[in-house]
């Protein structure tokens, strides 16, 4: 029923969906089940591989030629074969060619790079479920909207391009020949989050892990493990069980350290809890894990947990308790050496290992929450991460709709990723334009980050604006919402968009917040093997030359306490068509899209392990 809902007029689907808001949990509970955390500890059975799949532009598979929706024989969910030589059925999966999963679809065939419309998948299964154990399908992410299906019948719908949802299906699953359809649509609509102006690929399909998760009939659902706020020695954290016996012992074990304590959960199957803990904090230094066991009476879960503490203190960002400077660079969510959607340990450890290279401790990972596999890995390599959703640029303000939906995938973003050490700081915004109506948008956001989440930072990419006096230039941070971040953070392109790259050396920065900054993007397009002189357009010779002018520039702000230039590496764009120099990418990477290192990459590495051996600069 949902699905179809999504596919009906505007005004319709505006209308249900503001009355489903007005519902206690605006996802009823048969819909999306609540969020399984730590899937990669549970008993899964992979089901990634090649899919069935029908391009269907015209959504013939879901509403008849009066735009209403199919229930029947012909809607492309139901799988139907004709019963007869007669018989009328103009769809059939298994004639219909295949698509890898996961992956997106724009990379797999020429006619779909460009593609935007609607794609049905068809995975087929057999599945001997032990007896008294629950089932639920799990997927890591589908671009952008996924309506869901199993064995003809609806299991609900996911609204959001880069977080994970997942369907319980115990009652559902049949032993064998269990179909799962699923129709992904990447339509761009602007009340949607992002809306439909991005300087990234529209990827579309289903982009990550798609994974049967079998759990006990009261399993542990969701937990929270983290240092308390601004403490290095007490932890503080919550636990959910989901299932008939909800009030039972559960103990929160780190053998590493001799520490074990039972708490008790109550009748919604939660416990909160907090218990004093010495143990080696985690920095990119030394980047500790511990294996951390939360053992219920009927399950077990076994995660790998950082712990250390972040916070502010005026306009030091202190790790541990200890100034810190934020040496880093952004990142798309594109593969290292293939231009298309990462979503592998291989592609987060390789694009890491580039990352390390350049002498980062922090990545921000744009402008859209990264796969899972990724926050993993930076926390094994010791990467701070920048955690962002894509609040990006003209979004509808106004629109309730619009931020029930950017409040979504925020809250997914961080049920999925908070006992992640490495991760520091949620992002709400990139370069926003100020106005009261996003003003209050972004507030409501920062307050649901900070309630979801007390023990990290928020943030959020603004833009300043100058003011010249002679012939030096002054960059005023002065955006409102600068009020309620903890973090701010600052795009300029200052000798590539505006002004030449020597300018930088008389500009100055002013803010009258006191708080650290983070200088989120900075940079110029280069392209790979292009040399010239260094006021040539696109040679590496002119990208070297900026970067060297900007770290001149930032040495001088006394309140800047990290940057992320961007970017690590050239990425796809739908805004760039200039032949011969982008060819639909951006390319202000310092790494090509076939991993060639350009010269500015040496310039960024030169002046951060300059900085690993001092002090944040003053
Ligand atoms: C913007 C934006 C990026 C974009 C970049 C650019 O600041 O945040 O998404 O790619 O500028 O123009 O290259």
């Amino acid at each position: 029923m949902l699905a179809e809902i999504f596919f009906m007029t505007k005004f319709l689907r505006c209308l249900t969906l503001v009355l489903y808001m007005l519902l206690p949990s605006y996802r009823s509970a048969a819909q999306i089940a609540p969020l399984i955390a730590n899937i990669s500890s549970r008993q899964t059975t992979s089901l990634d591989g090649q899919w069935q799949a029908i391009v269907d532009p015209y959504d013939v598979g879901a509403f008849d030629y009066r735009a209403q929706p199919l229930k029947n024989k012909n809607a492309f969910y139901k799988n139907y074969k004709p019963q007869s030589e007669s018989e009328l059925v103009e769809y059939d999966f298994d004639t219909s060619g295949q698509l890898q999963v996961p992956g997106d679809w724009n990379t797999q065939r020429e006619s779909l790079l460009l593609y935007e419309g609607s794609v049905w998948y068809k995975r087929s299964f057999d599945y001997a479920k032990s007896p008294k154990r629950r089932l639920f399908v799990h997927f890591g992410a589908c671009n952008y909207f996924a309506a869901v299906y199993l064995n003809g019948e609806e299991l609900g719908a996911h609204e959001g391009g880069f977080t994970p949802f997942d369907f319980e299906i115990t009652d559902r699953v049949r032993a064998h020949d269990n179909f799962l359809v699923l129709r992904v649509n990447n339509t761009r609509g602007k009340d949607q989050v992002p809306t439909v102006n991005t300087d990234w690929w529209n990827y579309g399909g289903i982009t990550r892990p798609v994974t049967l998760v079998e759990v006990p009939e009261t399993f542990v659902q969701h937990y929270f493990i983290q240092m308390e706020k601004g403490s290095t020695h007490q932890i503080k954290g919550w636990l959910q069980l989901s299932g008939r016996q909800p009030q039972q012992n559960v103990a929160v074990r780190i053998p590493e350290a001799g520490l074990s304590k039972v708490f008790q959960t109550d009748a919604r199957g939660r416990a909160e809890f907090t218990f004093s803990a010495n143990l080696i904090l985690w920095s990119p230094e030394n980047p500790k894990l511990y294996n951390v066991e939360i053992a219920a009476e009927t399950d077990q879960v076994t995660d790998r947990i950082g712990f250390r503490s972040i916070e502010v203190r005026g306009t030091d960002i202190l790790l541990n308790g200890n100034p810190i400077f934020l040496r880093g660079t952004s990142l798309h969510e594109e593969a290292p050496l293939r231009a298309s959607r990462a979503w592998s340990d291989d592609d987060a450890r390789t694009l890491l290992g580039w990352v390390k290279e350049l002498g980062c401790n922090f990545v921000r990972l744009a402008h859209y929450p990264h796969n899972e596999a990724i926050l993993r890995m930076a926390d094994q390599m010791g990467l701070m991460v920048w955690a962002e959703v894509p609040v990006y640029w003209t979004i509808q303000w106004e629109n309730p709709q619009t931020l029930h939906n950017a409040e979504n995938q925020l809250n997914e973003m961080i049920a999925r990723d908070h006992n992640r050490a490495a991760l520091i700081i949620y992002s709400v915004a990139n370069e926003t334009p100020i106005s009261d109506a996003r003003n209050r948008f972004l507030r409501q956001l920062i307050q649901d980050a900070h309630s979801a989440d007390p023990t990290r930072l928020v943030s959020g990419a603004l833009q300043a604006h100058e003011v010249a006096a002679g012939n030096r230039l002054t960059i005023h941070i002065d955006d409102p919402i600068a009020v309620d971040l903890d973090v701010l953070g600052n795009n300029e392109y200052i000798g590539w968009y505006v002004h030449r790259p020597e300018d930088a050396d008389s500009i100055d920065w002013i803010s009258q917040y006191g708080k650290p900054m983070i200088m989120s993007e900075f940079g110029g397009d280069a392209l790979f093997g292009y040399h010239g002189e260094a006021h040539t357009r696109w040679t590496e010779e002119y990208q070297e030359n900026l970067y060297e002018h900007q770290i001149v520039m930032l040495k001088r702000i006394s309140f800047l306490r990290g940057m992320t230039p961007w970017i690590l590496k050239d990425f796809r764009s739908p805004r760039r068509p200039l032949p011969r120099f982008e060819d639909y990418f951006n390319r202000k990477g310092l790494v090509s899209d076939h991993g060639e290192k350009k010269k500015a990459f040496y310039v960024l590495q030169k002046f951060y392990r300059g900085l690993q051996s001092v002090q944040p600069p003053k």
